[in-house]
């Protein structure tokens, strides 16, 4: 009998980077109706197909849960998916608010989250989240926040979560990566790349966080920047 490794005949059967995203997507990140009506809305609504991946999803809900979430803040909804995820995180009795500056797109979140049965702990505030974002401290401590919309807006974003969110609570912010585009030391005059690379830089230097952007799109070339809040700030 022959028990050692058939290297050769494991790597016949190894998987592309698109099929084990398929795989664990199939097995951990299934979408419940709420989640595909979300994602059908959205399309009928003619938004664009910007939504985090299923298993981006999953991994926001197990954050949720790792954090024991009472209280949960998304910036940028678009349909309501990335936000039912989080949602399902929550524990009973928990609320989340979501940040939409497009008032169309605010409507489609509205009635997914009623479809996914999410909308007595869901809520979306319509406006520019920079706007909306002073108004919150009243709301704060956040266990969770989620960083999903304009990319030049993501240093300041970053402070505002910092601001708002509690100690042990976990900053995520989707897009961080880019193909490595987001991960280089300048942007050479790209608004949209230098928020994400200075976000990456002000979350990695950070002395409050421990961080890490993490490749988990189809074909790993982009992904989430997560965050936890490990020490207060100086002062507190
Ligand atoms: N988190 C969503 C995708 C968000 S796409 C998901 O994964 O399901 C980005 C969203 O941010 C868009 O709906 C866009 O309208 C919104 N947005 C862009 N700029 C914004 C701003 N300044 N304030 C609030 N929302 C903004
Ligand atoms: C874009 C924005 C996103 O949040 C995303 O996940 C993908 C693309 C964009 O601005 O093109
Ligand atoms: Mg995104």
């Amino acid at each position: 009998m022959n028990n050692h490794l058939d290297v050769a005949a494991l790597q016949q059967q190894a998987k592309t980077q698109q099929e084990i995203e398929t795989a664990i997507t199939r097995i951990f990140a299934i979408e419940d109706d709420g989640l595909q009506h979300a994602l059908a809305a959205a399309k009928n609504a003619g938004l664009p197909e910007i939504q985090i991946s299923p298993i981006q999803g999953k991994l926001l809900q197990l954050l949720a849960v790792a954090c024991n979430a009472h209280k949960i803040l998304e910036i940028g909804s678009l349909a309501g998916y990335s936000g039912i995820w989080l949602a399902h995180g929550l524990r009973s009795g928990g609320r989340m608010i979501t940040l939409e500056i497009n008032p169309k797109h605010a409507e489609v979140v509205q009635d997914s989250f009623a479809r996914a049965g999410v909308a007595d702990r869901a809520e979306v505030r319509v406006g520019k989240a920079l706007d909306l974002l002073p108004l919150l401290a009243e709301e704060s401590p956040f266990d969770l926040v989620f960083i999903d919309a304009d990319k030049p807006s993501y240093p300041q974003y970053l402070e505002w979560a910092l601001q708002l969110t509690r100690l042990g609570g976990i900053i995520v912010a989707d897009n961080c990566i880019r193909s490595g585009l987001a991960l280089r030391e300048k942007a050479d005059d790209d608004a949209y790349m230098a928020g994400l690379i200075e976000y990456n830089k002000r979350v990695s230097s950070n002395p409050r966080l421990v961080s890490l952007a993490l490749a988990m799109d189809e074909n790993y070339t982009d992904g989430f920047t997560i965050a936890v809040v490990q020490s207060e700030a100086k002062g507190d």
